[in-house]
């Protein structure tokens, strides 16, 4: 049971809990069969992350990575709509400029509903995803809005504090030292908040919140818009210079003890070590497992090269 709906996530910006908000972008015509097919064709193949998640009795994850293949937008949305895939279409502002603008339009909305946000830099995926795919565990370095527009999902959203998302962990995943994402536990569940979407929809939650999602047996279409303010800014650089730190044999104190003169300093400070190459990323090319394919298992067939 939640005691409190307040101070759930430390630093969370003044987004306090998750909320739902309206949107117009399924009106304006961006989820239908034929967008979908249409943009599929015309999207650039870089910007594609194809997953296919598994999971165990314990809820721990396994991955398979997919290449974008040789289907036509329409047997690609098919091969999605059949299968057990998650695809992701990174940088929409570039690769869909006329949702990006309507989506901007939509944030902006959303934004005025929480007095002191602003934002200083807006991104934007469009996931499109099968009936029964399942986002693991994790949390995004930023604040989210996920506009849902098509089918239904269940997202659950757990408190930021050290016990579910521990500063040691956001800094690997800030200094892309790991593809692991976050420690997770079945036992989590009961500090959960549940939200289900529906097409029209938009969703917030704290800034940093962990989450994880689970599609409800229908194809999903969801525009997730991830945005830095300043605050999350000078945290994500602290955190990034906390884990080249850490990298030294240091034992740098925890961000949350700091104040906006130190998290500025140390974000400053992050900027040079970038700059230097202090920590080289250890994500690894992955190598991919499959390419999508009609009415084949999960939808996702061989790799032909
Ligand atoms: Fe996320």
């Amino acid at each position: 049971m939640l005691m409190t709906q307040t101070n759930r996530t430390r630093y969370s910006g003044p987004i306090r809990q998750a909320e739902t908000h309206p949107h117009t972008l399924v009106d304006q015509g961006f989820a239908s069969d034929e967008s979908l097919a249409a943009i599929l064709d015309r999207y650039p193949a870089e910007l594609f992350d194809i997953n296919l998640y598994d999971y165990d009795d314990e809820g721990q994850v396994s991955l398979r990575t997919g290449a974008r293949g040789r289907l036509d937008g329409g047997q690609l949305l098919e091969a999605i709509q059949q299968g057990r895939l998650w695809v992701n279409m990174r940088e929409v502002e570039t690769g869909w400029p006329e949702l990006w603008a309507a989506a901007m339009v939509e944030f902006g909305k959303v934004a005025e509903a929480y007095p002191g946000l602003r934002a200083v830099r807006n991104a934007g995926q469009l996931i499109l995803s099968s009936p029964k795919a399942r986002v693991p565990y994790h949390f995004d370095a930023a604040g989210v809005v996920l506009f849902h527009m098509r089918g239904r999902k269940r997202v659950f959203v757990y408190p930021g504090d050290e016990a579910h998302l521990p500063e040691r962990n956001m800094e690997q995943v800030v200094s892309r030292q790991t593809t692991e994402e976050l420690p997770y536990t079945l036992a989590f569940e009961q500090d959960a908040q549940v939200m289900d979407l529906e097409p029209g929809q938009a969703l917030t939650w704290p800034i940093y919140a962990p989450h994880r999602v689970e599609n409800l047996d229908r194809f999903c279409v969801s525009l997730s818009m991830d945005f830095q303010t300043w605050p999350s800014r000078f945290r994500n650089g602290a955190l990034y210079t906390n884990a080249v730190l850490r990298s030294r044999g240091g034992q740098p104190r925890m961000t949350d003890r700091m104040g906006t003169p130190e998290l500025a300093a140390r974000w400053a400070a992050s900027l040079a070590l970038k700059k230097a190459g202090a920590l080289k990323s250890r994500i690894a090319h992955f190598e991919r497992d499959f390419e999508p394919e009609v009415g084949v298992a999960d939808g996702a067939g061989a790799l032909r090269n």
